[in-house]
């Protein structure tokens, strides 16, 4: 089966508004005879809507860093997915490591948001890996299977197909320390492997698993060149128009 290509960046706490539209409005020329990929981008939530402004019509298409589960009332400081969708939001980053270090999110918490976004029609991203303290143990295997069962818990099969899991193993984000392209489809293969004992073969075969975790253009074509690996989520290498477009016709080539 021919997945398509996805990469998207994770731009985390970066950019004010108008930073952003001057980096999307270069980032549109420099994409814009590129196809055959999808390719997001996620700002900061202030600079969303002036982003889709300048997105209109291109072929780079708008993400959120995370949502609320509740579609509105009293949750003071939350951002829900009809309020995304309303100003074009289609994708929305869930999950996170850092969400899940810093901010308190679990696999509960994950799965509420996961049904919210489904539900409204965006398209999850939902984020699992393990930490540097779990990969030294031997227990990577089994933390990515308690977050993708927790975190995808009561999904039916044709939910599960339209979402994507971000792959990042935390103690390569940020770090320089990429996972080498064969650690990284080992445990592509197994997430793919579980969602096909959790649901079927062709469940498994359609959902695209992007790798994260200090991708640059340097490292992007290895590993989009392994057959489990459909696509990055970038966070450093994503801020700058240069490294992700880099890194976008890199990985074009790479997985042809
Ligand atoms: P870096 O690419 O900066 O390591 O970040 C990866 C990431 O967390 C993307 O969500």
């Amino acid at each position: 089966m021919m997945r398509k290509l996805i990469i998207a960046g994770n731009w985390k706490l970066n950019k004010t508004s108008r930073e952003a539209i001057e980096f999307v409005t270069l980032l549109k020329r420099e994409l814009c005879d590129i196809s055959g990929v999808d390719i997001i981008v996620c700002p900061p939530a202030t600079a969303l809507s002036d982003v889709q402004d300048v997105l209109t019509d291109s072929n780079i298409a708008l993400g959120a860093q995370n949502v609320y589960w509740e579609d509105e009332g009293a949750f003071t400081g939350e951002v829900s997915a009809p309020l995304l969708k309303d100003i074009g939001v289609q994708y929305v980053i869930i999950g996170h490591s850092e969400r899940r270090q810093y901010f308190g999110e679990t696999d509960e918490t994950v799965n509420k948001r996961l049904a919210a976004a489904l539900k409204h029609g965006l398209t999850p991203i939902v984020c699992v890996g393990e930490n540097l303290t779990e990969r030294e143990k031997g227990r990577t295997f089994e933390v990515l299977e308690k977050q993708c069962r927790g975190g995808l818990d009561g999904l039916e099969a044709d939910e599960v197909e339209k979402i994507i899991i971000a792959y990042e193993p935390v103690w390569a984000i940020g770090t320089g320390k990429t996972a080498t392209a064969q650690q990284a489809q080992e445990a592509h293969k197994f997430i793919r492997d579980l969602l096909a004992e959790m649901y079927n073969d062709d469940t498994a075969q359609t959902v695209r698993i992007q790798y994260g975790g200090s991708v640059k253009p340097e490292n992007s074509a290895q590993l989009m060149s392994q057959p489990d690996i459909d696509g990055a989520l970038v966070g450093g290498a994503s801020l700058k128009a240069e490294t992700f477009t880099e890194i976008i016709k890199n990985s074009c080539t790479a997985a042809q």
